[in-house]
């Protein structure tokens, strides 16, 4: 009996230190935590209240976060602050706010915040590509390189603008062989745009129908639906996580797969390069590595061709291509639009003479219906995060260095400030009095300042080449039995149409 009251009060008296260190423990967390979210900045911009260890993740719809900033802005006002668990965040809205910060203080916002996510597939210290790469030389290096190697693509024998004229061909042969059924065309538009893209990186394209194509169209879309959410948020917030072993590869595994895609492809090209003969950008980065020391200190690297190789597939594929499938959603809702469009095809381009760039300056109406299809169809939403690269100030707030900042583009392409019909489709907001172009400073869905799109001279020729070859061979209608396409979108990183059947009836 005795050894059992003894055993009993050891017991207890176990327990009751063991209840004084959780006390303790949790006492010391919560302290830490708290530490960790105090904002020690007056004038920092207001926010949602933070709650302990996550934050200000549950006051975002990580699946429509412009959504949810939309409600904050209305809130908070233009500019709001966040907290990812320990990470402060800030949100820009309104074309006002975006404009001083990305052009008028560009170099303060043109940093990137690190992406951990990312880390597993081979960005890291020194290997950055360019998207999610630091500001600093390295990413200038490699933004020079990509924009003049875009600019100056006449490799192999044809112009860039050539094959873009010559793969919207092929385009428009697989949509006639669909002979006016009704069908979905998303898939074709993919096929097209990661075409010229595939052209550009390796020289190259493939057939519709090939079996790798389809599934390497495939990972980009689970890449993309992989990044989105709760869970990469957290992940890029809560480092530790995501190097937990197997954790990566289970949560992004399509993003491996893709990056194993193209390792295979570039080791292809590297056995097959001659440095005679350039093909392609993989090849005028072959060259550069070749430079030696100084040129692997500005980043041209194996690793950052990789690396830069899946950001210009990535950037540039899914984004163009979703703004075509807007494109010709906004034609079948608005039917009397597209006859418009027909009509100065027809009078400008004829029904048999592919379409050239030369021709965009003679067609405004086209050239207002495309850019009033970026404005609604709000592909970038929340563009790519940017981060403050040193304390600043903008519009009486201020912003530490290191902060995390959401550029919400698709309140500046929806400022009602701004634009006369914010939530219509109305291509008159690029159309002056006398029906000449014009484009107000607010069109801003490639962003501006330091880390613009790059590529905003290719999306822009391919959206023009793409959409009047369609238009001048086909007219597009909603099938009889379909229901009006949805207006709404889907987001996933971009801004896309749900899925929709039309017809394409040959002109
Ligand atoms: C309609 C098509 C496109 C849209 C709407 C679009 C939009 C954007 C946006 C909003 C950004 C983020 C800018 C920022 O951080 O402030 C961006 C960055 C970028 N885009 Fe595009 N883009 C398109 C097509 C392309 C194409 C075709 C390419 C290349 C082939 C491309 C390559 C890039 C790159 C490399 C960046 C990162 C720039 C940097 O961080 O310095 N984009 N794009």
């Amino acid at each position: 009996m005795a050894l059992l009251l003894w055993l009993g009060s050891q017991l207890s008296s176990i327990w009751s230190n063991i209840s004084i260190l959780g006390v303790f423990l949790t006492v010391f967390a919560l302290l830490l935590d708290f530490m960790k979210r105090r904002k020690k900045w007056s004038r920092y911009p207001p926010g949602p209240a933070s709650l302990p260890f996550l934050g200000t993740m549950f006051s975002v719809d990580f699946h429509n976060p412009h959504r949810s900033f939309s409600q904050l802005q209305k809130k908070f006002g233009n500019i709001f602050s966040l907290q990812n668990c320990w990470t402060n965040l800030v949100v820009l809205n309104g074309y006002k706010t975006v404009k001083e910060a990305l052009v008028h203080k560009s170099e303060d916002f043109a940093d990137r915040p690190p992406f951990p996510i990312y880390e597993h597939i081979g960005y890291g210290e020194n290997s950055e590509g360019i998207v999610v790469a630091r500001y600093g030389h390295v990413w200038k290096e490699l933004r020079r390189f990509a924009l003049s190697t875009l600019r100056n693509f006449g490799m192999g024998k044809k112009s860039l603008e050539e094959h873009v004229v010559e793969e919207a061909g092929f385009l428009c042969s697989e949509i006639m062989s669909e002979e006016g059924k009704s069908f979905d065309i998303q898939v074709l538009l993919k096929n097209a745009v990661c075409n010229m893209i595939c052209h550009i990186v390796f020289g190259d394209r493939f057939d519709y129908g090939d079996e790798t194509f389809k599934k390497l169209l495939q990972l980009f879309q689970n890449s993309l639906d992989e990044e989105t959410g709760f869970l990469p948020q957290l992940l890029n917030v809560v480092p530790i996580l995501v190097r937990i072993p197997g954790v990566p590869q289970k949560a992004f595994q399509a993003q491996k797969e893709l990056m194993d895609f193209i390792d295979v492809a570039i080791e292809k090209h590297r056995k097959t390069w001659d440095p005679a003969y350039t093909r392609d950008i993989t090849d005028v980065f072959l060259k550069e590595m070749e430079k030696g020391k100084a040129a692997e200190e500005n980043g041209f690297h194996y690793n950052n061709l990789r690396l830069v190789t899946l950001d210009l597939f990535t950037a540039g594929s899914e984004t163009t291509s979703t703004t075509i499938h807007w494109a010709l959603l906004y034609m079948l809702l608005h039917p009397e639009i597209q006859s418009k469009v027909q009509e100065e095809i027809d009078r400008v381009i004829g029904r048999e003479r592919p379409p050239a760039m030369t021709d965009q300056a003679s067609m405004p109406y086209t050239n207002a219906v495309i850019h009033e299809v970026q404005r609604c169809g709000d592909v970038v939403p929340l563009g790519i995060p940017h981060r403050t690269y040193r304390d600043t100030e903008l519009q009486g707030f201020f912003i530490p260095k290191g902060t995390t900042v959401i550029i919400n583009l698709s309140s500046v392409l929806k400022d009602e400030t701004v634009w006369e019909k914010p939530n219509e489709f109305y291509p008159e907001h690029f159309l002056d009095a006398k029906g000449q172009f014009v484009k107000p400073e607010a069109f801003l869905p490639f962003s501006a300042g330091r880390r613009a799109c790059l590529g905003e001279q290719l999306a822009r020729m391919e959206l023009f080449l793409v959409f009047t070859t369609l238009l001048q061979k086909f007219t597009f209608v909603v099938p009889e039995d379909q229901p009006r396409p949805r207006v709404d979108s889907h987001f996933a990183l971009t801004n896309s149409p749900h899925p929709y059947l039309l017809r394409a009836l040959p002109r």
